[in-house]
């Protein structure tokens, strides 16, 4: 199994690319299921989830080819289509999830295996079945799979208001994508407004999808018959861009995240100014400074967005160790997202971990060692604490990387990180 070495202490300079987001190229693949013609996405990240979500819909029927840039992945997918989605390749990747309302709307049936808990949290799927019921659908558990069927064949909009009880990012985008082949007009209430949806959405309209509202907690759908092909670049990856914009935050130096824009990330960006970090736009991305040498302790609770982004605490907090003062962390969207904690401390960190709250009193430096993350925010935040702690630290687990950070060790060498990869 592969690990991660790093050299920690010096400072870092010059310019990161930021690739497509990965949560949008997730929730973009399965909306090829919705038309027999040809979707292509380009801006594609290069990540293994990217390679799971292939494999599932290649299973479902699906062609799905990556063109030479491995940037592009090109996708049709007519005539018939198998409905089943199958636990072995689910259980691997919970946004499989995303293939239920796309199936649904456009077969009237669907068999999705339930993908089970995972190491950040419980993560059920009530809210993406309680919407689709109200659109008309029978859905029932049996042998671990979702059995799901459209009464008298297909879902209806007609009267289908739905209101979340939470601002869930992937029922909005199975809803929404349900709706587009849904008879009348679905309205979500409280739905996310994360960009990555708002992505979505221009994508399905690019298809012939008629959606008002993506942005805001009040989408409208009004269902069409078919849906045609489109060509969509995916929206930049925030999380990957955030969690870059912390490096010279945490190291020192300067740093330029290319192809950056403030408004994915507003109140990580207002956090960073209160910590003493200066975030510039260029006409390239964002640069990112320290203003002095210090950076000052502050307090974080994750939100839906536009709030701070639950997917970005893991590296915030590791930046936090070394902080002038206590900061606490309030984790809000999900019920174990406190893993790194242990492997900071491991690393000289002083936090202390009470429930949903995390409180980091800072410490004049880390200091490297073995260490090994069980999620893939939680992994790069290590590698963050590893670049600027003293002496070397070892990160297991690489696989967790490979899911969400394309040329992560790359990147990082290009901006003067010591960092390596090695097999074992
Ligand atoms: N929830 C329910 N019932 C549901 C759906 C969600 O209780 O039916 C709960 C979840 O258990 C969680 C909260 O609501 O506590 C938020 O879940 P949400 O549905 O918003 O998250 P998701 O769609 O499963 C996406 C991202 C996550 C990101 C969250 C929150 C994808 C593929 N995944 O997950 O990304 O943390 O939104 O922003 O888009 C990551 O990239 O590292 C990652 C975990």
């Amino acid at each position: 199994m592969d690990s991660i070495l790093v050299q920690g202490g010096g400072p870092l300079n010059g310019q990161i690319p930021i690739a497509g987001a990965k949560n949008a190229c997730l929730t973009l693949m399965p909306a090829t299921l919705l038309s027999e013609e040809p979707l292509t996405l380009t801006n594609a990240p290069r990540l293994s989830d990217i390679k799971t979500m292939t494999e599932l819909l290649r299973s479902l029927g699906s062609e799905v080819a990556t063109m030479q840039d491995g940037k592009t992945l090109a996708m049709s997918c007519h005539g018939e289509i198998n409905t089943r989605a199958e636990y072995d390749i689910v259980r691997k990747m919970r946004a499989s999830n995303l293939v239920l309302g796309p199936l649904l709307a456009r077969e009237g049936v669907a068999e999705v295996s339930l993908p089970g808990g995972c190491a950040i949290g419980a993560r059920p799927m009530d809210i993406h079945t309680d919407g689709l019921t109200l659109m008309g659908a029978d859905i029932e558990l049996r042998d671990g799979y979702l059995h799901a069927k459209a009464q008298g064949g297909r879902l209806k909009g007609k009267g289908a208001v739905i209101g979340f009880p939470f601002a869930s990012v992937g029922a909005t985008e199975n809803i929404m994508m349900a709706a587009t082949l849904a008879k009348g007009t679905t309205v979500i209430n409280n739905a996310a407004r994360e960009p990555e949806i708002v992505d979505l959405a221009d994508c399905l309209r690019k298809m012939g999808a008629q959606i008002d509202g993506d942005g805001t907690s009040t989408i409208t759908i009004q269902g069409v018959d078919r849906l045609g092909g489109a060509t969509h670049p995916v929206v930049t990856d925030r999380i990957e861009l955030g969690t870059y914009m912390l490096a010279p935050a945490f190291c020192g130096g300067e740093v330029e995240c290319l192809g950056g824009r403030m408004d994915l990330l507003t109140s990580f960006c207002e956090k960073l100014d209160e910590a003493g970090i200066d975030v510039t736009e260029t006409d390239k991305g964002l640069k990112v400074k320290r203003r002095t040498d210090e950076i000052k302790a502050i307090n974080i609770t994750t939100e839906p967005f536009p709030g701070f982004p639950t997917d970005l605490q893991a590296q915030m907090m590791a930046v936090l160790c070394t902080a002038n003062g206590t900061s606490v962390l309030e984790e809000k969207i999900f019920e174990n997202r406190f893993m790194h904690a242990p492997e900071l401390v491991r690393m000289g960190a002083n936090i202390d971990v009470a429930g949903g709250t995390a409180t980091v009193t800072g410490v004049n430096k880390l200091k490297g060692a073995p260490v090994m993350a069980t999620d893939l925010r939680a992994s790069i935040s290590l590698i963050l604490a590893g670049l600027a702690a003293e002496g070397e630290t070892k990160v297991s687990r690489v696989y967790h990387l490979d899911r969400g950070y394309e040329k992560v060790v790359r990147k990082l060498q290009a901006v003067g990180a010591q960092i390596e990869r090695i097999s074992e």
